[in-house]
């Protein structure tokens, strides 16, 4: 059904923006339709229009989007009880005008958390009972609002550590395990048919693949609703092998849910995390940034050859694979280029910074005439 549903939403989109462009081309959306979605996160300069290139992309190779700031706790509710929904609806309006599959992003998570939510003016934690309803007016605000048009949702993003434990959050704190739980069910409340996500980054170790593993079937057996586990797939050259990947994949599969790549990128840059030394700055920052005049080509040939490993990896497993969404649209927009080391020049993405695709996104299209 997700399938043809993607079919249907591809060509709809093909026929509703192919103001510039045939519905019969091939492109990235329809090499995947009968695969996954295949989505970008967007910001809301690019919601906006203000890049015709951009927009071209979005709406010609993506068939699903979701927002990369805009619907955080401190974009939507900066001060208790004053919502700022404007730029999260440009956001689904633009996905509803592009017949795009809508995600938001996310509901409970430790970052870009507006400090009252948690904490009170002395800086010391609120009460259980407080946090709670707090939870529950900003969901049931935000999720009600968007019912029936955002199709899913990252209820709670990055609650577990690499070692199966619990991120001593805030929320943590406060509610101890029972955050989690109350985050879905708040969501569900409000939003009965939406999907519901958890979402967290190196979901390929080990420790976190049983903690989350643990997590979903507690929520199940609970009854609560959990649609998919969000894998966010930020990876790089090195890290992590696909062995390892697709160990996870496997698991979150068998343990019930359908699976997500929910922010797709691969850093072609040196990682900090692995033996670079820290004492010559100048000679650091050339090796930690070494490719400010474009990547060379055996670089590149590398880089599209692991990214096309991947996305074989996801369309062999398409049947527990419901989306895969890269974290950005060009190189040029990426958060790889600030983090985690700021100023550099990366190249994480599908379309570089002139707008083309990459060598593999090509391919994969070809692959489907
Ligand atoms: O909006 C303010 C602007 O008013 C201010 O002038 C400017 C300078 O300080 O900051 C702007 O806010 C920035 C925000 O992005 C919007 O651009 C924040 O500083 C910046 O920290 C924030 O970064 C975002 C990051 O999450 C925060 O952790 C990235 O854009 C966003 O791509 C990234 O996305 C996260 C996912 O939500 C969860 N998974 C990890 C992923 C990468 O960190």
């Amino acid at each position: 059904m997700k399938k043809l549903l993607s079919i249907i939403l591809c060509s709809t989109a093909l026929l509703g923006a192919c103001g510039t462009h045939k519905a019969s081309e091939p492109t990235l959306k329809s090499a995947l339709a009968d695969k996954f979605y295949i989505g970008t996160a967007l910001n809301s300069w690019q919601v906006a229009g203000r890049d015709s290139n951009i927009t071209d992309i979005v709406t010609r190779h993506f068939n699903a989007i979701v927002a990369e700031n805009c619907m955080k706790s401190e974009s939507l509710q900066p001060r208790e009880g004053e919502f700022r929904f404007r730029q999260a609806d440009e956001f689904v309006a633009f996905g509803e005008r592009h017949g795009m599959h809508i995600t938001g992003h996310c509901l409970i998570w430790h970052s870009q958390l507006p400090r009252w939510f948690c904490t009170d003016e002395e800086g010391n934690n609120v009460s259980p009972e407080l946090l709670r309803q707090r939870m529950k007016t900003h969901i049931s605000t935000v999720v009600g609002r968007y019912k029936g048009r955002v199709k899913g949702w990252d209820v709670v993003n990055e609650a577990i550590m690499e070692d199966g434990s619990y991120r001593k959050s805030k929320f943590y704190e406060i509610l101890g395990e029972e955050f989690i739980p109350l985050a879905f069910q708040y969501a569900h409340e409000a939003d009965p048919e939406a999907e519901l996500y958890y979402n967290d980054y190196n979901m390929f170790h080990a420790g976190k693949r049983e903690a989350v593993c643990r997590l979903v079937r507690q929520l199940k057996e609970r009854g609560l609703r959990i649609d998919a586990v969000g894998m966010q797939g930020h990876i790089d050259m090195q890290y992590p092998s696909l062995e390892e990947f697709e160990a996870s994949i496997n698991a979150y599969a068998d343990a019930g849910v359908k699976v997500m790549i929910t922010e797709f990128d691969m850093s072609a840059l040196p990682s900090p995390w692995q033996s670079a030394n820290l004492s010559d700055t100048l000679s650091y920052e050339q090796r930690m940034n070494p490719y400010v005049d474009g990547l060379p080509d055996s670089i590149s040939a590398q880089w599209n050859a692991r990214m096309m490993e991947y996305m074989q990896l996801f369309i062999r497993h398409a049947d527990d694979i419901t989306r895969v969404t890269t974290w950005g649209v060009t190189d040029g927009n990426s958060w790889k280029n600030g983090f985690p080391i700021r100023g550099r020049t990366d190249y994480p993405l599908f379309f570089d910074r002139q707008y083309r695709p990459k060598p593999f996104v090509e391919e994969l299209i070809k692959s489907k005439k």
